[in-house]
């Protein structure tokens, strides 16, 4: 079986344990790895670094992924206290409790940004790539699995290379990777793609054989996350997006098949692109990030010809979908580095109607993707600003109340800003949609209380914007003072509503 999995004669006397792959990290290393929401990662070296570090050994590392891990990588290290710096996304709980505790640095990237930075010596030395790989090619190609993320360029600019080879994950996803790498500037070239489904590379990662130091066999899977059920509220979210979208084909904005799709990670990303399966567009694309189970559902439907995406992250049982019907989804399926299925560029040019989810909202158009109450780090901004400030047209959905309605998702002012005014085009939430498309402020103001905020919480907003335009100042009026009051009171009494 390894036959296949290890092709090139001279590197398989470098298959060792993950224990003496785990070896090769040192205490202050920087070490960039595979994996993407959290799929392609690798799992058996990590798991042997923590118990090393668990059992008194000193290490200390920089670690850089795609996105978001599973608990063997994030988990792990950040439980054995060997994560001390982390970029650019995650979505763990122990690496989050990290991070909000100061124990873990951590900067909130945009995807998009990671490799180039890395390529441009931004974060140093790479000292160790540890990648997860379905196969290795007669020339030393490495094949990846169900994410690309940022492997090519770890592999590239990495001291030394461990590749975990993951028998788990089957072979018939050879063949569905893209893999172009830009050079820096001032030689980068325009990247060709043209359209989702456009070839421009290789279906492997380049790497110099005489770097990859360790070789790992694994057959631990993909920890995939569960979905939550899709409920009424991102229904409606999904019904306003639809009904949105038709007026616009009926408009003669958008084709028939509308532009190249993005949708964000999480329960209401995934209800939202689920309403297409029934809904009447046909022959549609999609230029992502992660494709979710709903991708999948609407290849099934004959709805989405091509999704270009950098990673493949069903819940469980779309896991057990996607690989007993991986043959077809292969044929409509394309995984490109995430320096690509990100990249501004080409999200501009081909159009992309970009959607992605918020914490909070607020009058004005600023969104909050990231900071709960301004301070708590949930996740990241992931792919979101890559797409938003680059669409053809960027919708931002949320549910209007949160905490059981004790706290109103659209607010006088956000309390941390990762999306701006200038960027933000449509918000939705299950109350209605509002298009911010040439409005000023004050009238996005009125928009966006009118359509989107739970009527519980309209007057409140109302009165708020009232009082600040009596002010002398009418463009994007604020009482400063009392702008983030809401935020506190939830703080000091467990709810935005006034009692
Ligand atoms: N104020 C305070 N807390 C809020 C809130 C608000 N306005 N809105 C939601 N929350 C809380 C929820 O109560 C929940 O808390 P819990 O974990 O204690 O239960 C948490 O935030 C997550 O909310 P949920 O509704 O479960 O979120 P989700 O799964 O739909 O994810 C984001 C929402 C914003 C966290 C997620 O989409 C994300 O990380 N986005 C940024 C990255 C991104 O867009 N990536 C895609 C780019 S391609």
């Amino acid at each position: 079986m390894l036959e296949n999995r290890i092709r090139r004669e001279d590197l398989k006397g470098k298959v060792v344990s993950a224990e003496e792959a785990a070896m090769l990290i040192k205490d202050g290393m920087t070490v960039a790895t595979s994996g993407f929401t959290p799929s392609g990662y690798p799992k058996a070296v990590p798991l042997a670094l923590a118990k090393r570090a668990e059992a008194g050994d000193k290490v200390g590392i920089t670690l850089l992924t795609g996105a978001s891990v599973g608990d063997e990588l994030d988990g792990a290290l950040s439980r054995a206290g060997v994560i001390k710096r982390r970029f650019p996304y995650q979505t763990h709980n122990d690496t989050r409790n990290g991070i909000n505790a100061g124990s873990i640095a951590y900067q909130d990237m945009h995807l998009s940004h990671l490799p180039q930075y890395m390529s441009y010596g931004f974060f140093g030395k790479i000292d160790v790539a540890i990648v997860e790989a379905l196969a290795i090619t007669e020339d030393g190609g490495i094949i990846p699995t169900t994410s690309v993320g940022i492997s090519p360029t770890a592999l590239k600019l990495a001291d030394k290379v461990i590749i975990e080879i993951n028998t788990s994950q089957p072979m018939q996803l050879e063949g569905m990777h893209d893999i172009y790498i830009p050079e820096n500037p001032p030689f980068r070239k325009p990247i060709p793609i043209e359209h989702s489904g456009h070839r421009v590379g290789t279906t492997y990662m380049p790497c110099d054989p005489s770097k990859i130091a360790a070789i790992v066999v694994t057959d631990m899977p993909d920890k995939v996350r569960p979905l939550g059920p899709i409920d009424e509220d991102s229904k409606a979210i999904s019904n306003h997006i639809i009904e949105f979208l038709e007026h616009e084909v009926k408009m003669g904005r958008l084709p028939k098949n509308l532009l190249p799709l993005q949708s964000g990670v999480g329960s209401v990303a995934n209800a939202v692109l689920g309403g297409l399966v029934t809904g009447p567009f046909t022959d549609l694309t999609c230029y992502t990030e992660v494709i979710q189970d709903s991708m999948l559902d609407l290849i099934d439907a004959g709805k989405v010809t091509v999704a270009s995406g950098t990673a493949i992250t069903p819940s469980s049982e779309g896991q057990v979908k996607l690989y007993q019907n991986i043959d077809k989804y292969a044929k409509h399926i394309l995984l490109r580095p995430q320096e690509i299925s990100n990249n501004p560029e080409v999200a501009r040019r081909i159009g992309v109607l970009s959607m992605n989810t918020a914490i909070e909202i607020d009058m004005y158009g600023h969104v909050n993707s990231t900071n709960i109450m301004g301070s708590r780090m949930m996740n990241g901004l992931g792919g979101s600003g890559d797409y938003t400030r680059n669409a053809y047209i960027s919708f931002y959905t949320t549910v209007s109340v949160a905490k059981d309605g004790d706290i109103s998702s659209i607010v006088p002012m956000v309390s941390h800003v990762d999306h701006t005014e200038h960027d933000v085009m449509v918000v939705v939430t299950e109350q209605g949609l509002a298009d911010l498309r040439g409005t000023s402020p004050t009238e996005r103001a009125r928009l966006i209380i009118d359509k989107c905020a739970h009527p519980d919480y309209r007057p409140m907003l109302n009165d708020y914007f009232e009082r600040a335009m009596s002010g002398k100042l009418k463009h994007e009026p604020h009482l400063i003072g009392e702008a983030l009051s809401w935020h506190q009171r939830f703080l000091d009494t467990g709810s935005m509503k006034v009692k």
